[in-house]
């Protein structure tokens, strides 16, 4: 057992480990789910963290809601830049063999700049609505497939089937092959110790056989009338369709990898804080406009990326703390969503908030989520959809979390259904 993990008495337990020892960077903090009161003491005793030593090596921890904010819009001190170690916790390495692709998301101005204007208006919300019924015409025939009044996995059933579905829709990708777009984006981001890939070179192969299929899709859709889907409208869009095929590909694979694990995890983070508090379930049975409210909420409450790093360009002070040139510096969104000093009732899930969008989930400044509105949107069409069709989600078991300080994630929620 992990030594910051201290059941059953957790809060007492947490509380002992002198201040300078605590380490947040531990995954399994986060599969255990104590992590929020390891937060809750930092922002209480020392919001700005220096952990010395870590698996990951010396970080600072940035804990509350407007110190993040103050990071994550100064791009001129704090950088996103792959070659100083990107955006995670954990150092983006360049390893040999590998193929690197280069995505926007690790870039610092101007070329993150030029390449995010390139790209946004294939996500531009008046695209995204024409996509709109097919997306809930695809949702609505995966959930009538569903079992009623049986146990089934919710993750494998539900979440991972919507979030795929809605990507190939979104590519307009080969129907029959869809899996190998959620395949693909797990590829991208794993390294051989995920157990995903066997090697740097099997990950290899597998991104070139990926690329080359993009190659075909592309030099097809170059050669047709444009249409609504995302490849189609970089082919045409005049910003887009001169780029080199590696940047185009880098790209794509950001808005793949973006829009996978998070909505995934929306999904399922949505039917899990429902269940946890039965007056707001019966508030959206009472009424269901209330869902465009409680998209945003829950993206709050289950923040599907905990935190992005930064690497301080030169000496900063932040809360009182001297942070050097060169130190990594970690914003924990899951951390600053939960402060309450910036958002009232902050550890409660409640789904008609006045202000619902006033989050850090999508973080904030230059990097701020380009498929924001494309996640709430996905999201919004789903639950419509369940709403139809089941009157309730019942969690019948105890969630699984996934072994990760970077995606939030929860791989196995066993649920029943009611129909309407
Ligand atoms: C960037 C979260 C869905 C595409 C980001 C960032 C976060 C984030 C935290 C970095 C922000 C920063 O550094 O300040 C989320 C969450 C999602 C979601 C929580 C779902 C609930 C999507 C979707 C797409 C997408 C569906 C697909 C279009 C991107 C891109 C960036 C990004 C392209 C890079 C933006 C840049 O560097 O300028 N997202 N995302 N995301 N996201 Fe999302």
């Amino acid at each position: 057992m992990d030594s910051q993990i201290a059941e059953p008495d957790a809060a007492a337990r947490i509380a002992s480990i002198p201040i300078e020892e605590i380490d947040v960077a531990r995954p399994s903090l986060f599969q255990n789910d104590t992590i929020g009161l390891f937060f809750d003491r930092l922002r209480a005793e020392e919001p700005v963290h220096y952990c010395r030593e870590s698996y990951v090596g010396p970080y600072w921890s940035i804990t509350k809601f407007d110190d993040i904010m103050a990071v994550d819009t100064n791009h001129k001190v704090f950088s996103s830049e792959a070659k100083l170690g990107g955006i995670a916790i954990q150092d983006m390495h360049s390893v040999e063999g590998a193929l690197e692709l280069e995505m926007f998301i690790a870039m610092d101005p101007p070329k993150h700049d030029q390449q995010r204007k390139a790209v946004t208006p294939a996500v531009a919300p008046s695209n995204l609505q024409l996509l709109e019924p097919i997306i809930r015409k695809r949702a609505g025939e995966i959930l009538d497939e569903l079992p009623i009044g049986e146990d089934f996995d919710w993750v494998d059933k539900v979440a991972i089937e919507l979030t795929t579905m809605t990507l190939a829709t979104l590519f307009d990708f080969p129907w029959e092959e869809r899996r190998k777009l959620t395949r693909w984006s797990d590829v991208a981001t794993a390294a051989p110790e995920t157990g995903i890939v066997e090697s740097y070179e099997a990950r290899r192969e597998e991104l070139i056989g990926c690329a080359m299929y993009f190659k075909t899709l592309w030099d097809e859709r170059i050669n047709e009338e444009p249409k609504n889907d995302l490849i189609s409208m970089m082919a045409h869009s005049p910003a887009t369709r001169d780029m080199p095929f590696l940047e185009f590909l880098g790209n794509l694979m950001l808005l793949i990898v973006g829009g996978n694990d998070t909505t995934r995890n929306s999904i399922s983070g949505g039917v899990l804080a429902l269940n946890q508090s039965p007056d707001e379930y019966a508030k959206l049975d009472a009424d269901p406009s209330l869902i465009s409210k409680m998209v945003p909420e829950i993206i709050r409450w289950q923040t599907p990326l905990t935190h992005m790093r930064r690497t301080a360009l030169e000496d900063w002070e932040i809360g009182g703390k001297q942070i050097k040139k060169g130190d990594k510096v970690v914003m924990w969104y899951l951390s600053g969503n939960r402060d309450e000093s910036a958002i009232e009732r902050a550890d409660q899930f409640i789904i008609d908030r006045k202000n619902p969008r006033h989050h850090l989930s999508f973080g904030y400044g230059i990097h701020r989520c380009m498929g924001n509105r494309l996640a709430e949107l996905q999201l919004r069409i789903i639950w419509e959809e369940i709403h139809k069709r089941f009157s309730r989600v019942e969690v019948t078991g105890e969630p699984e979390r996934l072994f990760s300080n970077l995606v939030r994630g929860i791989t196995r929620l066993p649920v029943r259904l009611r129909a309407r």
